[in-house]
C-alpha cells in the first residue's frame, strides 16, 4: 500500500519528541480534556518541553480550560507551523484560532483529512512530551490514527468508575489490542483508586486515580489557579507513573 505523503510527514513530525500521548475514550465527558492539559501544565512545569494538540474539531476546549482566548492564539511559519508557547515550556496547537470557537462540521472524509493535514504541518521538533486530546468516541479518523501512528503514540484511555462507561471501555480496549497495542496506559478519572482491579484485570497499566474535586470550575480558565488546585498533586503523581511509557 501507498502510503499518503501526509501520513510521512506526520510520522516524521511526531518522531521528535521522547513520548506522545494520545488520550482516549469511547465515552464522552470523562475528562480527557482536563486530563490532558493537566498533564502538559504538569510535564511543563516540571521542565520538560511540553506539547499540548488538540484534535477535539467538534467541540475544542482545551484553550478554555488554558484561559486562552482564540484570537490570541497566533502560530509563526517556518517549514511547517510552529505551535504558539503559552508558557516557557508549554506549546500549544488547536483549530480555534482558526475557526474562532465557530462549531465546524466535518464529514468523515474531511475530518480525516483535517486531521492529518495538521499533525503534517505542525512541528513539534523541540518538544519532549506532548500530549494529544481527542473527541470521544471511536471514530473511524481516529481509529485511523491510532492504527498508523501505532508505533508512535501511547494511548492513555480515561475512565470514569461506572458500569456502562466500563462496557465501552472494554470495546475500546479490545480494539487497541487488536492493532497491536501491548502498553495502554490507564487513569481513573472522578473515581478513588475503585479501577484499579479493573484495570490489572484487563492487563492495562493503571497510572493513578483523579478524584472527584467540586472546586475544579472554579480553576478552569486560570492556569495559575489550576497549578494551585487539589488536583494537581495526583496528576502529578499519574505524570510521574507515566514517563517510563514513552513510545507505542
Ligand atoms: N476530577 C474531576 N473532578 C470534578 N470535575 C471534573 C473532573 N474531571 C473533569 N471534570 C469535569 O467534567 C466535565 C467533563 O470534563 P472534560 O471536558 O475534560 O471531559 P471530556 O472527556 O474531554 O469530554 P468530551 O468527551 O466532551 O470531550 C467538565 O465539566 C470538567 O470540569
Ligand atoms: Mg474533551
Amino acid at each position: 500500500m501507498i502510503e499518503d505523503p501526509r501520513t510521512l510527514k506526520a510520522i516524521k513530525n511526531l518522531e521528535s519528541p521522547r513520548s506522545v500521548y494520545l488520550v482516549v475514550s469511547s465515552k464522552g465527558g470523562v475528562g480527557k480534556t482536563t486530563v490532558s492539559t493537566l498533564l502538559a501544565l504538569v510535564s511543563s512545569i516540571e521542565g520538560h518541553s511540553t506539547g499540548l494538540l488538540d484534535l477535539d474539531f467538534v467541540n475544542p476546549s482545551t484553550h478554555i480550560i488554558l484561559g486562552l482566548d482564540p484570537r490570541v492564539i497566533k502560530y509563526e511559519e517556518e517549514k511547517g507551523v510552529k505551535p504558539y508557547m503559552v508558557l516557557d515550556n508549554l506549546y500549544y496547537f488547536t483549530i480555534v484560532s482558526y475557526t474562532m470557537d465557530n462549531p465546524i462540521a466535518l464529514r468523515g472524509g474531511d475530518a480525516s483529512n483535517a486531521l492529518w493535514e495538521i499533525l503534517a504541518i505542525v512541528r513539534w521538533n523541540n518538544v519532549e512530551n506532548l500530549y494529544i486530546d481527542t473527541p470521544p468516541g471511536i471514530g473511524d479518523e481516529h481509529l485511523d490514527i491510532l492504527y498508523r501512528l501505532r508505533r508512535i503514540v501511547k494511548p492513555i484511555v480515561v475512565a470514569t468508575p461506572s458500569r456502562l462507561a466500563l462496557r465501552s471501555i472494554d470495546r475500546l480496549v479490545d480494539i487497541l489490542r487488536e492493532m497491536g497495542y501491548g502498553e495502554i496506559l490507564f487513569i481513573e478519572n472522578m473515581g478513588n483508586g475503585l479501577l484499579r482491579s479493573y484495570a490489572i484485570e484487563k492487563k492495562l497499566i493503571y497510572t493513578g486515580f483523579i478524584p472527584y474535586i467540586s472546586e475544579i470550575e472554579e480553576s478552569i480558565g486560570s492556569i495559575e489557579k489550576l497549578l494551585k488546585s487539589d488536583l494537581l498533586s495526583y496528576v502529578k503523581t499519574i505524570y510521574k507513573n507515566l514517563r517510563g511509557f514513552t513510545r507505542g
